[in-house]
């Protein structure tokens, strides 16, 4: 899986559990990204339905979400990843844009993305295999690209990951039904259900993820486009079609109302965060409305880009570090009985599992 601010690898665990004690047979993950949360839910059995605005979450979703392992042609998908493997560099728009212009990628590291994402629109384009194809292309990309873990600046001196050779992996995929869907959370909400237990986990501040993970955006829409900035961010990153209401102090309150109402559900569970725009008495009076509703707040580390710094071409230091601990909150909303059953299930967690356990309990009136 990619790096990615504001993913819940500690949390998965939590999560999961908290999936198994309800009893979910369907689930929605509503602001997927990387889809671990939706993978979790679906190595419980559980038919999930993944949705983000991203372009590459929306594949990573077609991968692991939509895709049954089941019904995949293993042997084709080991050939095509031995291909693009075996394919030798081609001095493309990722070369020129993310190694020259700027210094996301060693120069032959690029060449190999430019060739490796050719061949899958030649050759892949509308196969089964084109979405499990491309999210092993970004996840190797991802794993020698020489940022602090986001694209808006890379690294002073290379890292030393960015030396390793490209290399594609046959994804890990999950047997089992899923939907991947693109789309604004807030629009398409109502669509979508009925669900046993929704999982909402936006974005928590005004840093927006079509500029800090661009690369990504252009490596599945291969488009070419204008580049801008030292970070040569796609120009349609100033088109306010690529903006979310989520990132918005102003727009960020009524976006996640219509959003809670918009979905159909037996237990909602909203990820954020006590450093952002909304305290938790805000956030439960907006997930209950007429549910009984519990918070669990779990110690966070920040992303590593807090923790170091973010450094500019030139090398100097920008964006200053603040503090190196938060907290993440899981707000629980739903029939009564159930909500304190898997709350009851989570507080039961104790050491020797990888979950950090939770240090506050709050029960709404
Ligand atoms: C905090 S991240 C989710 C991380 C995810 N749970 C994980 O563990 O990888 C927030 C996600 O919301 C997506 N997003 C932003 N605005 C959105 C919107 N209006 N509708 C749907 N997804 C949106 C972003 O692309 C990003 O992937």
């Amino acid at each position: 899986m990619i790096k990615y601010l504001g993913s819940k690898r500690r949390l998965v665990p939590v999560l999961a559990q908290l999936c198994a004690a309800s009893g979910a047979r369907t689930a929605l993950d509503l602001f997927t990204g990387t889809t671990r949360v939706a993978q979790a839910f679906k190595t419980q059995g559980v038919a999930v339905t993944a949705v983000d605005t991203a372009r590459y979450a929306h594949i990573f979703a077609q991968c692991y979400i939509e895709t049954d392992a089941a019904a995949v042609d293993m042997t084709a998908l080991h050939v095509a990843i031995d291909h693009l493997n075996r394919l030798r560099g081609r001095q493309g728009y990722v070369h020129r844009t993310f190694s020259q212009e700027a210094r996301f990628f060693q120069p032959f590291n690029a060449a190999r993305i430019d060739a490796a994402r050719d061949a899958i629109e030649r050759r892949y384009a509308g196969s089964p295999l084109y979405p499990l194809l491309l999210t092993s292309l970004i996840e190797a990309a991802d794993r020698v690209d020489s940022t602090t873990g986001v694209q808006m600046a890379y690294v002073k001196q290379w890292a030393p990951r960015s030396a390793n050779p490209l290399v594609l992996r046959v994804p890990e995929l999950l047997s089992g039904a899923g939907r991947a869907v693109r789309g604004d959370a807030a629009v398409v909400a109502p669509t979508l259900g009925p669900f046993d237990l929704a999982y909402l986990d936006p974005p928590y501040n005004q840093h927006r993820y079509f500029t800090n993970y661009h690369v990504w955006e252009t490596l599945v829409a291969w488009d070419a486009p204008e580049p801008y900035g030292v970070a040569r961010k796609r120009i349609d990153a100033r088109d306010p079609s690529t903006r979310s209401a989520f990132n918005s102090k102003r727009t960020m309150p009524d976006a996640l109302r219509q959003t809670v109402r918009g979905v159909d559900c037996e237990l909602l569970v909203l990820s954020y965060n006590d450093e952002s725009w909304l305290g938790v008495a805000e956030l439960e009076t907006l997930c209950g409305e007429g549910r009984e509703v519990a918070t669990l707040a779990f110690d966070s580390a920040r992303y590593v880009g807090a923790r170091i710094g973010i450094y500019d071409p030139s090398g100097v230091k920008v964006g200053r570090v603040s503090h190196l601990s938060n907290h993440e909150l899981l707000v629980i909303a739903g029939e009564g009985d159930l909500v304190r059953h898997v709350v009851d299930a989570v507080g039961r967690m104790g050491d020797g599992t990888c979950a950090p356990g939770p240090d506050r309990l709050q029960w709404a009136p």
